[in-house]
């Protein structure tokens, strides 16, 4: 079967491979009928998450049909319609049972204190092989799959695997109340769900922050106010927009891969600034630098905290904080000073799929969101790399890209 494999920094690759085959008695093997590449892949390609193993199959959003299942996977049929949870939890263990599914004890083969388990990801998220492929195997299947409605398509089902639980996810953290003001920093695929989730949990105004001018327009779309960084001073445009207040709470939905303003003068950086995000890099993302050339071709971010201090210095005081974006462990930049002296909340992590995604699938069955207006492009497997490139490169209109087999 074909499927995009990773193997090395700067190095993807559409191969064929072996199909995958039940071997564990909550295995469910599907066919993929629908993948998608996200910004957590890029991080993956670009080295800016370190430690992913050779020959591992990326991609960790997707649904299908069910082809085979073991002997405890007691809840589906052979045939039936699923969408495959980002992350993979066991269900029976005291995390799973209390909705912390991405923070199971048993699903990471590193151990209980390993933390996320997920598709497609590094060796230390377990190293399973992902979904962007023709066939996949899913562990815990009987946990992790939900059936997609009869009423919902595939292209909405595909966005409830990872990325509009995950905006979801970052609006629950966030502690949003009816006509709480929102600042969403990243407007990419992720950022767009925060949006929409955020106003689905009754917040009165949501501020949106990217340099990218079509992913701003779909942040307007969507209902935000939006700010372009790249064009005037974040801070001061989210104060006066905010009465001199600030937002009550504040989204990150940009991680590692963050860049700070290069264009307009009047928001350019001191060269002590800039110094200070290079050394950031050197420690947060050392594979980046000991592969600069394979990694510079895919674009990554120069300003790993930017997305943070921004985030820190425009909420109001004693507001909160939820970071989504995705940083690894070896990111060590916050600006807890500022964040104490605010008594702000932080609160992070990596979406609990499974918790959101049966209530997301009834919104969407009711049809009141429309997910799928999301995806930009619907690409066969076959031209993954080029659509690998085209994301990281952020082409204008290339936000969110199907993989179809
Ligand atoms: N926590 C989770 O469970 C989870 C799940 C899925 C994705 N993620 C993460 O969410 C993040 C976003 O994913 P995506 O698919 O939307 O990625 P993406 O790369 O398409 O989007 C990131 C956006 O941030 C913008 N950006 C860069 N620097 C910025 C800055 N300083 N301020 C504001 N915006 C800035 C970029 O222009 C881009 O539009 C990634 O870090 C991804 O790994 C986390
Ligand atoms: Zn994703
Ligand atoms: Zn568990």
């Amino acid at each position: 079967m074909k499927a995009v494999v990773y193997h090395d920094i700067g190095d993807i690759r559409l191969e064929d491979v072996p199909e995958p085959k039940i071997e564990d008695s909550n295995d469910a093997v599907v066919r993929i009928t629908g993948s998608a590449i996200c910004g957590t892949d890029l991080h993956m390609v670009r080295g800016t998450m370190p430690g992913m193993e050779p020959g591992t199959i990326l991609g960790h959003e997707g649904v299908g049909i069910v082809e085979d299942k073991g002997r405890n996977v007691r809840n589906f049929d052979v045939g039936d319609r699923v969408v495959i949870g980002s992350t993979i939890g066991c269900g029976y263990c005291s995390y799973c049972r209390a909705g912390y599914f991405s923070q199971c004890d048993n699903a990471n083969p590193n151990g209980p204190q390993a933390g996320t388990a997920f598709f497609g990801g590094p060796k230390a998220t377990g190293s399973f092989h992902g979904l962007q492929a023709e066939m996949a195997r899913v562990p815990f299947a009987n946990v992790g799959m939900v059936k997609i409605a009869d009423s919902v398509t595939d292209e909405q089902a595909l966005m409830l695997s990872d990325i509009f639980p995950t905006g979801y996810f970052g609006a629950d953290l966030a502690h949003i109340h009816p006509g709480s003001t929102v600042s969403v920093f990243g407007c990419g695929p992720v950022g767009q769900f925060a949006i929409i989730s955020s106003l689905l949990m009754g917040a009165g105004r949501v501020l949106a922050v990217d340099c990218i001018d079509s992913r701003l327009q779909k942040a307007r779309e969507n209902g935000a106010e939006t700010i372009n960084f790249e064009e005037e001073d974040v801070v001061e445009a989210i104060q006066e927009l905010t009465g001199g207040i600030g937002t009550d709470r504040a989204i990150d939905a940009v991680g590692i891969d963050a860049i700070h303003p290069h264009s307009a003068p009047a928001v350019a950086l001191s060269p002590q600034e800039i110094e200070e995000f290079d050394l950031e890099l050197q420690w947060a993302a050392p594979e980046l630098l000991s592969h600069k050339d394979q990694a510079q071709r895919w674009q990554p971010g120069d300003a790993p905290s930017q997305a943070l201090q921004w985030a820190v210095q425009s909420v109001a005081k004693r507001g909160s904080i939820a970071v989504i974006g995705v940083y690894p462990e070896s990111m060590r930049f916050f600006p807890l000073g500022k964040a104490m002296m605010k008594n702000l909340t932080i609160r992070s992590g990596n979406c609990n799929h499974r918790k959101y995604i049966p209530t997301l699938m009834q919104i969407v069955s009711a049809g009141s969101i429309k997910p799928e207006r999301v995806i930009t492009q619907q690409q066969p497997i076959v031209s993954a790399i080029d659509a690998y490139r085209m994301f990281a490169e952020k082409k204008a209109g290339w936000m969110k890209i199907e993989l179809r087999p």
